[in-house]
């Protein structure tokens, strides 16, 4: 039987259309998965790179990070999974650099520790919602020590437990703010310190707070109340539970303005970001920067997010827009990620 046919939409350049044209079909090593993709799903940091280059390691490259497909190929020493398997993944080029690891093509590998079995009746299109996310908040909330996101910028540590299967989720008798709580990492990260026993009062806009909700937030105010600080910080002390700190989704400066009020009314604590922390924050905030690419997601991956899903402890959330199918597609999926969303993910299907 002739090899399938490989096709990725390539950055040849930075800052010019991608150019959707044949690709090798990758060969799964030792810890990954050859995956046929059916659906990918767009992140902010997609169209950066794609504007300025940033984080390419070599030309010409294939990017994306959010897969949803069936797996082609096992690698070696992989038993979790077998071909024809429907899965979720994050791919990995952000770190690893090379073509085959990046999302936006047919066929993609897959770390095998980045994966998971998608529950039947769950779509690709919904599935693919959940990976980068996924990675960005256990990242965010698991950490027990600090890591290096950047040079000069220590990411979080949170040190929060795993989320559990356990129904009902019994309490840490902690609080954490989640300022950004309807974009994709704020509405992920609020469902997986709610399913770790974190209650969560999260920051949204008006029409966001149903959805903020539904992720498991206790209580959810809008970002554009100007008593939105005060509100934040009598939830957080009417709630009796330890303050753990702030995970703030957009990390930009009205944001930041607001993360640092709510810090000096409640007496300092962690802010986890996903852009470099605020560098006039005081001492009594222990600021960092996420980096959604580590080991700390691997028990959750193998553990967690299949039975998570399938009890809708986990749900794909914020729902997908989907914006056309075929790979000619993510290019105008980047224009519209750049150009902002609310509450949703940009979908393409392959
Ligand atoms: N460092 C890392 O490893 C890492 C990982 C993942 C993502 N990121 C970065 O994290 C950022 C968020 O990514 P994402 O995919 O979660 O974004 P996203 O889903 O595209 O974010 C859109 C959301 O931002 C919310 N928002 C905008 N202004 C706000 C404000 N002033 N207050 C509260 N919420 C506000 C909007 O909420 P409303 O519509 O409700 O107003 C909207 O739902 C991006 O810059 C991305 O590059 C970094």
């Amino acid at each position: 039987m002739a090899a399938p046919r490989n096709q990725a939409a390539w950055l040849t350049k930075a800052d010019t259309p991608l150019e959707v044209g044949d690709a090798p079909l990758p060969t799964a090593g030792p810890g990954e998965l050859v995956v046929k993709n059916a659906a990918v799903a767009i992140n902010p940091l997609d169209w950066h790179m794609l504007d300025s280059g940033v984080f390419v390691q070599q030309w010409p490259a294939i990017f994306g990070c959010d897969i949803a497909g069936e797996v082609h190929e096992v690698g070696p020493d992989q038993k979790r999974f077998k071909r024809g398997d429907r899965v979720i993944g994050h791919t990995i080029n952000l770190v690893s650099g090379r073509p085959q690891d990046g999302a936006f093509a047919k066929y993609v590998v897959v770390p095998a520790d980045k994966a998971a079995i998608l529950p039947k009746a769950i779509s690709f299109t919904d599935g693919v919602v959940v990976p980068f996310a996924l990675e960005a908040a256990v990242c965010a909330l698991s950490l027990k020590v600090p890591g290096v996101a950047m040079p000069g910028v220590s990411t979080p540590a949170l040190g929060l437990p795993y989320p559990s299967l356990q129904d009902p989720t019994p309490s840490t008798g902690k609080t954490i703010v989640v300022n950004g709580g309807s974009a994709s990492t704020g509405s992920m990260v609020t469902q997986v310190a709610t399913a770790a026993g974190v209650r969560v009062v999260a920051i949204t806009g008006a029409h966001n707070f149903e959805l903020s909700k539904q992720c498991g937030a206790a209580e959810v105010f809008d970002h554009k109340d100007s008593s939105v600080v005060e509100k934040v910080v009598d939830a957080v002390r009417k709630s009796g539970d330890e303050f753990v700190g702030i995970f703030d989704a957009v990390s930009i400066p009205p944001t930041y303005a607001n993360d640092l009020a709510i810090l000096e009314k409640l007496g300092g604590g962690h802010l986890a970001c996903t852009h470099p922390p605020p560098a006039d924050a005081p001492a009594n905030v222990k600021g960092g920067m996420i980096f959604a690419v580590n080991d700390v997601t691997t028990p959750v991956w193998k553990e967690f997010v299949t039975p998570a899903l399938e009890a809708g402890k986990i749900k794909c959330l914020p729902t997908p827009t989907i914006v056309g199918k075929g790979l000619e597609h993510v290019q105008e999926a980047l224009q519209k990620s750049k150009a902002g969303v609310s509450a949703t993910k940009l979908v393409v299907e392959l």
